[in-house]
């Protein structure tokens, strides 16, 4: 495809193709910044900006999906009541997980990594975010606009009024 013969509804891949040592360098750069990733239990109760949780949902919401259809939903929540309840909750189900229903396989690497159904964690950070799958897009109940190839759904659903599937608490 040459320059002006895009197909309409598709977007013109931005690619350039840079030297081999410059992909290296990139790389390696890529792979020191991920290795440094970690799950933590802990976080600080410092207030967090909306914006900022904002573009971590665009950005999670750029993840290629099926015919993109981006059959997700994002739940974003910072009310303290509503996380304590959510907490409550979890720290109901795991409690029963980690005394009653534990498979013994589970037992030995959940063990050496010394967690436990306690979740202050959720209460402790200012926002705790959720995404789950949704096998049929938003269940075929949602109100928001449709994705675009211009826009994510998530883009859509941040601009949605009803906002069905990214839901603000
Ligand atoms: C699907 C999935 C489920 C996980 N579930 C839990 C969990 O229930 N509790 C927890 O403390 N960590 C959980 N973890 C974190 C893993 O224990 C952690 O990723 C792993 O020990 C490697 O550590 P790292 O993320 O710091 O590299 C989960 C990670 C994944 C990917």
């Amino acid at each position: 495809m040459g320059e002006g013969d895009e197909e309409p509804g598709f977007i013109e891949l931005a690619f350039e193709e840079l030297p081999p040592e410059d992909m290296l360098e990139r790389a390696r750069e890529f792979h020191t910044q991920m290795s440094q990733r970690r799950t933590t239990r802990h976080f600080s109760d410092r207030e967090v900006p909306r914006e900022l949780i904002e573009l971590a949902v665009r950005t999670a919401s750029t993840a290629p999906s099926g015919a993109h259809l981006q059959p997700w939903t994002f739940v974003a929540i910072s009310n303290p009541g509503l996380k304590r309840r959510i907490r409550d909750a979890a720290e109901a189900e795991e409690k029963r997980f980690y005394e009653e229903r534990m498979p013994e396989a589970w037992e030995e690497v959940l063990t050496p990594l010394g967690t436990d159904y306690v979740k202050d964690h959720i209460t402790d950070a200012p926002w705790m975010w959720c995404c789950s799958g949704s096998p049929r897009g938003c269940g075929g109940k949602t109100t928001c606009p449709p994705p675009t190839t211009r826009r994510s759904r998530a883009e859509s659903q941040l601009a949605c009024s009803s906002q069905r599937c990214t839901t603000w608490a």
